[in-house]
């Protein structure tokens, strides 16, 4: 291989491994360096859905999870529509466990999520939770490219495992955290074991051992080409699934938003007056309420650092005015 079109991956401080070891049931990666050609699946996937990427991280559904606004509701929702994903590809890996261009990325003891995602619909919808979920209609296309994918050309299915697992393993472990706070669910875990890879001891480590095993498929440049295109698909897929909930999320009651936006701001403020909170205070003031503006003013004039500025700014108009009428 070129020396020159070798790239060593520096996304991470420690370097890579191209082997691994299982330690107790989990799979950690050792640390020998990691030598990459443009031409790797893994590095023509990385480059290839880069702007993809940047459009999900940047929807306004994953900008408003981020920043904690992520009613009960929505986050339920969503964790069904992924049910039915994971549940469609599962089934479909599985199905192609020994095809050659499959069974390199076959982990389901470290990866598969539907066993998870079944736990959490549990603890959100109750025991009921089957009959109460439905495929909505943006999950719908995508659970049927997946099923046409693994019948008629299993190779593309590496697209798709590639685009939720290391999405999951990465991005995902924000969210739970957001998630967590914003939804206030206990630190025990429950509604989050989505997030939560057991088999999996080391996210970095384990992700350099699915690149590598990525590349360790033989593949050719067509085929590859087709790989990168049908993650592209996949990230597609996955923003139809967050404009959905986004205009669902458009139609849930405010009192339910309050609830979850707020923080659970009366839960915070447990004995407190919640008008108290300035940032709560200047979220309904932001909203119009005339109360909370004359609120927020007061709460303006209470806070030392602006009454410097207020009283810096009156100086200022004071001098300026005396300066014209001289
Ligand atoms: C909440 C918004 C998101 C954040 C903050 C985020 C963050 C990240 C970060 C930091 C990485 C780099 C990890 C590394 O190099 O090891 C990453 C990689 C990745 N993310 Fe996201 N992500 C988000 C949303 C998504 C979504 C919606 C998807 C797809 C459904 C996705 C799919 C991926 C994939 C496939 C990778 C692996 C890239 C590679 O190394 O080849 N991400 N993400």
């Amino acid at each position: 291989m070129n020396n020159s079109n070798l790239l060593l991956r520096s996304i991470e401080s420690t370097k890579t491994m191209t082997t691994e070891q299982e330690t107790n049931g989990v799979i950690v990666g050792d640390g020998e360096d990691e030598i990459l050609s443009p031409s790797d699946l893994s590095e023509m996937l990385a480059e290839g859905t880069k702007e993809a990427h940047d459009r999900a991280e940047n929807c306004q559904f994953v900008k408003d999870f981020l920043r904690g606004h992520i009613p009960r509701e929505l986050f339920k929702r969503g964790t069904a529509a992924l049910y039915f994903v994971y549940l469609a590809m599962e089934e479909e890996i599985e199905k192609n466990k020994d095809h050659p261009q499959v069974a390199p990325i076959y982990f389901p003891a470290e990866l598969h999520r539907c066993e998870a995602l079944a736990r959490d619909l549990e603890y959100f919808y109750g025991a009921e939770w089957q009959i109460q979920i439905s495929l909505s209609a943006c999950t719908k296309p995508y659970v049927d490219r997946i099923h046409n994918v693994g019948a008629q050309d299993p190779a593309l299915l590496v697209a798709h495992a590639y685009t939720r697992y290391m999405g999951d393993l990465s991005g995902g472990q924000i969210l739970k955290k957001v998630a967590q706070r914003a939804l206030k669910l206990p630190s025990s875990g429950e509604g989050l074991n989505f997030y939560q890879f057991e088999g999996i001891h080391g996210h970095s480590g384990f992700k350099r051992l699915y690149r590598s095993r990525m590349n360790e498929i033989e593949l050719d440049t067509d085929t590859k080409r087709k790989i990168v295109e049908e993650s592209n698909r996949a990230f597609g897929f996955n923003m139809m699934v967050f404009t959905e909930l986004e205009e669902i999320g458009k139609k849930i009651p405010e009192q339910a938003q309050e609830e979850a936006f707020g923080h659970g701001h009366a839960e915070i403020m447990q004995g407190e007056d919640i008008n108290k909170c300035p940032y709560y205070v200047a979220k309904m003031a932001t909203s119009g309420n005339p109360t909370y503006v004359c609120q927020f003013a007061k709460a303006l004039l209470q806070h030392l650092p602006s009454q410097v500025v207020l009283a810096a700014w009156i100086a200022l108009f004071a001098g300026f005015t005396a300066w014209y009428l001289r």
